[in-house]
C-alpha cells in the first residue's frame, strides 16, 4: 500500500487494469460442504484467490479454562499455505495471521447467537491456498458459509468486502497491484439485512467523504455477494427438480 510508482492503475476510458469499473467485483464463486470431515465448510475462488474454510463445533471447548460459562468461544484460525504467495511464505502463523485470526473471530462472533452453546468452542479454519489481496474478507465469506453448512444459527450471513482507493479514485475490492500500488485499502465484514459492519480495517489514507464513499461501495456489493452465498447454500440444499 502506498508504494510510489510510475505504474497507473486507472486508463483514460475509467477502467482498471483488470478491465474493471471503479465499483465492480472480481468474479466470485462459491461452493458448500467441500469436506466430509468437517461439520460445515465452504470453498471461494474470489479473483486469483482460492480459499477453504473448515467449521467444527459446536464442541465441549479445550483447554477447559477457556471455556466460558455463559456462551460458545469462536476461535478463527486464518493460515497461508506457503505455495499462496508469490514469495514462499513459512509455514506457521506469523503477527499477521494471529492479528487477521482475531478479528475475524470477532466479527464472526458478532453473528453467532453464541449464547445457546456455553462451555462449547466453534472452531474455523481459513485456510488460503492461492492469494491475490483480499483474503481476509473473502476468508470471512467462506467461513459464514461454512458455519451455516455446519447448522449453526446466526443473526445474518455475514460478507467480508474491500473497498479502498487507486489513482485518487475510490474502487472496490482492490487487486494485488492495486493493493501494492494504491493508496489505501478498507476491509470489512458486513451483515446485509441490517447494514450493520462487525470489521472495518483501513491501510493507508483516504479523506472523510472518500471513506464514506468506499463503505457505501462496499455495503451495495455486500448485497451481491449475500445473494450469491444464498445461492450458493441452495445449490446444497435444495434439491433439484
Ligand atoms: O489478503 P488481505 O488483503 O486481507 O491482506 P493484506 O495483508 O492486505 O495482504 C494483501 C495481499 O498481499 C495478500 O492477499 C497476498 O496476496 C499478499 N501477501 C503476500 O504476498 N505475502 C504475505 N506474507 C502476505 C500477504
Amino acid at each position: 500500500m502506498g508504494i510510489k510508482s510510475d505504474i497507473r492503475l486507472i486508463d483514460d476510458n475509467g477502467l482498471r487494469i483488470d478491465g474493471r469499473l471503479p465499483n465492480q467485483l472480481r468474479p466470485i464463486k462459491m461452493e458448500v460442504g467441500v469436506l466430509d470431515r468437517a461439520d460445515g465448510s465452504a470453498y471461494i475462488e474470489w479473483g486469483g484467490n482460492k480459499i477453504m474454510a473448515a467449521v467444527y463445533g459446536p464442541r465441549e471447548a479445550y483447554p477447559k479454562h477457556v471455556q466460558e460459562a455463559e456462551k460458545a468461544i469462536i476461535r478463527a484460525r486464518y493460515s497461508m499455505a506457503p505455495f499462496s504467495v508469490d514469495e514462499r511464505k513459512r509455514p506457521g502463523p506469523d503477527r499477521r495471521a494471529v492479528e487477521l485470526s482475531k478479528v475475524i473471530s470477532e466479527a464472526l462472533e458478532s453473528v453467532i447467537f453464541v449464547e445457546k452453546y456455553p462451555r462449547t468452542s466453534i472452531d474455523v479454519y481459513i485456510e488460503v491456498l492461492q492469494a491475490d489481496a483480499g483474503t481476509r474478507v473473502a476468508g470471512i465469506t467462506a467461513a459464514s458459509l461454512a458455519l451455516a453448512d455446519a447448522g449453526i444459527p446466526m443473526r445474518d450471513l455475514i460478507v467480508g468486502c474491500a473497498a479502498g482507493k487507486i489513482d485518487g479514485v475510490v474502487v472496490l475490492d482492490l487487486n494485488k497491484e492495486e493493493d501494492n500500488y494504491g493508496e489505501a485499502d478498507v476491509p470489512m465484514a458486513i451483515l446485509p439485512r441490517t447494514r450493520e459492519i462487525a470489521l472495518l480495517q483501513m491501510d493507508g489514507d483516504m479523506t472523510y467523504e472518500e471513506l464514506t464513499g468506499a463503505i457505501e461501495m462496499a455495503m451495495e456489493a455486500a448485497q451481491t455477494i449475500h445473494k450469491m452465498q444464498i445461492e450458493a447454500l441452495k445449490r446444497k440444499y435444495v434439491e433439484v427438480e
